[in-house]
């Protein structure tokens, strides 16, 4: 935290009047269930992203130096309503426009970010660029939203200002992440609703697959439309089912006919997902870490099989955990088609594992993976800087 302000007086020649810090999140298990109203089990990790701030020299103009890529930035508060395709800045512009839909107003700021979260990599650097940003302009201007309301202004920069209809989950995890331990959430209220821990001994690994895939928002859009018509028509035939979250299994398959095919499958992955995240966390409350680790892979097949958002390089990450000795569950983490695999290993093993997991990736793919360890950390905080004030001397001389 001490550094951003370091960084912050350097290039403003002026000490931030707040910092914010916005954790990055993994999903461990509920893949796509977050808009289905449904559960998912998530952590923060220790990878943020920090800001600092303070209220601008030129009352309309914020400027922003961004030290992830050494860029700089700056526009315009009275020309927020379109965003720049491809622009980073989007981000903060959208945080702004969102709060200006809500009624709120601020003043331009002079802006520091610095990251250690992995871009677009599927650990929601996004979310945690909006949480931190949003969490500096609270502190800044006494901004009173509830956090709950904070995730949702981070959700609409992605859906309202840029046209991707996410969940709530990074956002949400990004906030109300809580160190060392898993949260399960509930998106039909909107709550975490429990905290579990990982059994000592065992770490999260990630795997960047480097994939990049061009379709990921026009796919994901429509894995939500799916899940949505599956939704409606069950819902004819049972006027109690809101969401997918209210779907069992055992309901679907008795009306499978209802559907499309491709409806069935992305909806078996939906409901599937909500199970196996309510028997997670009794696996993780009964110690029973291998039980939960097979839920994991068994995640990843329902990915692969019935919601098709993996991809070969995702399998092929998921399949040599299979085969490396230290892991006990691996499943891709976030949107899909592309992205992070997440990897659940025993710590004493992690780098060894890490190494040949990318050995054996490189040599398939030609491509070197990222390989990141994460600890589990808490979630997003700010706080006004004092500005340094000479105390007076009251020794007696
Ligand atoms: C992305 C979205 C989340 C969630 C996950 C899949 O990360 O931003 O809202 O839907 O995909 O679980």
């Amino acid at each position: 935290m001490t550094e951003i302000i370091h960084t912050f007086q350097q290039f403003f020649q002026r000490r931030p009047a707040v910092i914010a810090q916005a954790p990055g999140r993994l999903e461990i298990l509920g893949n796509h269930t977050d808009y289905n109203q449904g559960l998912v089990l998530s952590c923060a990790v220790e990878q943020h992203t920090s800001v600092a701030a303070a209220p601008a020299a030129d009352r309309n103009t914020c400027r922003i130096k961004d030290y992830r890529d050494d860029s700089e930035a700056s526009f315009a508060l009275d020309q927020l309503d379109h965003p720049n395709p491809g622009e980073w800045v989007n981000y903060l512009k959208g945080v702004i426009w969102e709060l200006n839909q809500r009624g709120i107003s601020v003043d331009a700021v002079d802006v520091v970010l610095n990251s250690t979260v992995p871009l677009s990599a599927g650990m929601s650097s996004s979310a945690a660029l909006e949480v931190g940003f949003g969490f500096a302009l609270k502190e800044l201007f006494d901004i009173d939203l509830d956090k709950t309301e904070w995730a949702k202004v981070g959700q609409g920069v992605e859906n309202r200002y840029l046209g991707v209809s996410t969940g709530l989950l990074d956002q949400f995890s990004s906030i109300y992440g809580a160190r060392d331990a898993l949260i399960m959430s509930d998106f039909r209220i909107n709550q975490v609703v429990k905290t579990v821990k990982l059994p000592p001994g065992y770490v999260f690994i990630v795997a960047n697959s480097m994939e990049k895939h061009d379709l990921v928002d026009s796919e994901y859009n429509v894995r939500r439309r799916d899940c949505e018509s599956a939704a409606a028509k069950l819902r004819a035939a049972d006027g109690s089912i809101r969401a997918l979250r209210d779907v069992s299994m055992a309901r679907l398959e008795a009306d499978k006919g209802l559907l499309t095919r491709r409806e069935y499958l992305h909806a078996r992955h939906i409901v599937g997902e909500g199970e196996r995240v309510l028997k997670g966390v009794a696996y993780l409350e009964q110690g029973d870490i291998e039980a939960f680790g097979q839920l994991l892979f068994e995640s990843h097949e329902s990915s692969r099989v019935n919601f098709e958002n993996s991809t070969r390089r995702l399998d092929y990450l998921v399949e040599l955990a299979k085969s490396i000795p230290g892991c006990l569950g691996a499943r891709l983490s976030g949107g899909g088609f592309g992205g992070i695999t997440i990897h659940l290993v025993e710590a004493g093993q992690a780098e060894l594992y890490g190494r040949r997991l990318a050995a054996a990736f490189k040599l398939q793919t030609g491509d070197e993976p990222q390989i990141i360890k994460c600890a589990i950390g808490g979630g997003a905080t700010a706080k006004k800087i004092k500005s340094i004030m000479q105390k007076p001397d009251t020794r007696r001389k």
